[in-house]
C-alpha cells in the first residue's frame, strides 16, 4: 500500500495505515451499517447518481436519516478522496455505521452519531483473456436473510458462501431460493437463452446493482431481448450463456456451473456487452 493514501473519517482526512475506530462502534460489534462501492475510471465517478440513491434507500430501511449524507456533502468528500490519492482506476468504499454507543446493546439509542467512513482501492479487473476464457461457479443454497435489497455490511453469509466457491477454484456461487435464482454471493446474474437476456426481477432477495441497471440500460439502448423474470434451477442450467455482473468486474461469463458445461469459452452476447461496456467507459471516462 502507499503512504500517501489518505481516506475520510468522521470529519477528519487522515493516512489509511493509521486511520482506527472505537471497539465500541456498532458497525464492528452489530454489523449495523451499510455500504457501497462505486467505480471511478480516470478520476470521474461511475453512475453516482443510481450509487447515492441505493446509498439513501439503503440508509432508509435500517432507520438512518439519509439526510446525512445532504449535511455532509458526500459527493465533495468523494471527489477530494479522488483528488488526494494518487489513483488510476479504482474504486470509493462508502461505509456507513450507526455509530459509537456506549455499552453493548442490540437495541440501538437513537442519539448515535453514525460513523462515516469513506475510501478508495486500486483494482485490476480481470484481463480481456480471462473474460473470453470464462469463469467456473458453483450453485448454492440462498441462506441468506430477507433483505438482502440493503447493501448492509452485515455480510457473513455472503462472505462464507464466496469462500466456499474460491475454495472449489470458483469465481463465484449463484444462489437458488425456493429453487428460483436470486444473484451471486457479490454480483447479480444474467442468462442467456434463445437469444434473450434474463435476470431475476428486483425485489428483498436481490441487490439491485448498478451495474445490472447499467447493463439493462445498454441493452435497451442496443435493442437486444430482455426480461427480467423467475429463472428456476433448470433454467440456469440450461442457459446458453451465463454471466455475472458486478462494480468490479461489469460482466464476467460464466462457462463451467458444478459439473456442467455452459460454453467453451464467452458466449457472443456475453461477449457483446462485455465490449460494449468497455467502449461506453472508453468514450465517456477516458
Ligand atoms: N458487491 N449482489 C451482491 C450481493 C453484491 O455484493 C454486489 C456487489 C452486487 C452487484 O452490485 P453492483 O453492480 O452495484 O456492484 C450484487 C460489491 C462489488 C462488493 O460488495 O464488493
Amino acid at each position: 500500500m502507499s503512504t500517501s493514501e489518505f481516506v475520510y473519517l468522521n470529519g477528519e482526512y487522515s493516512s489509511k495505515e493509521t486511520t482506527s475506530l472505537s471497539i465500541l462502534d456498532r458497525g464492528f460489534l452489530f454489523g449495523d451499517g451499510v455500504y457501497e462501492l462505486i467505480p471511478i475510471y480516470n478520476k470521474k465517478i461511475f453512475y453516482v447518481e443510481d450509487h447515492l440513491k441505493r446509498l439513501r434507500s439503503s440508509l432508509e430501511q435500517i432507520n438512518i436519516s439519509p439526510l446525512l449524507l445532504d449535511t455532509l456533502n458526500l459527493i465533495k468528500i468523494i471527489n477530494k478522496i479522488i483528488k488526494i490519492n494518487d489513483y488510476n482506476d479504482h474504486y470509493i468504499y462508502i461505509h456507513i455505521s450507526r455509530g459509537v454507543q456506549q455499552k453493548r446493546n442490540h437495541v440501538y439509542s437513537d442519539d448515535c452519531k453514525p460513523t462515516v467512513l469513506v475510501m478508495g482501492e486500486n483494482y485490476k479487473p480481470f484481463s480481456r483473456s480471462d473474460i473470453v476464457k470464462g469463469k467456473k461457479a458453483i450453485c448454492e443454497e440462498d441462506y441468506r436473510w430477507l433483505k438482502s435489497n440493503i447493501k448492509s455490511t452485515s455480510l457473513l453469509a455472503n462472505v462464507l458462501i464466496k469462500n466456499k466457491a474460491n475454495n472449489s477454484n470458483s469465481y463465484e456461487a449463484l444462489l437458488l431460493r425456493d429453487g428460483l435464482l436470486t444473484e451471486g454471493s457479490a454480483s447479480n446474474v444474467f442468462i442467456v437463452k434463445g437469444g434473450v437476456i434474463k435476470t431475476p426481477k428486483l425485489s428483498n432477495k436481490l441487490l439491485p446493482g448498478i451495474t445490472r441497471k447499467f447493463l439493462a440500460d445498454l441493452i435497451s439502448l442496443h435493442n437486444l431481448d430482455y426480461a427480467e423474470c423467475d429463472i428456476s434451477k433448470d433454467e440456469l442450467f440450461d442457459a446458453d450463456e451465463i454471466f455475472c455482473s458486478s462494480s468490479t468486474n461489469p460482466v464476467v461469463p460464466i462457462t463451467q456451473l458444478d459439473d456442467k458445461t455452459i460454453s467453451d469459452s464467452a458466449g457472443v452476447i456475453s461477449m457483446d456487452l462485455y465490449n460494449h461496456t468497455q467502449d461506453y467507459i472508453r468514450k465517456n471516462f477516458k
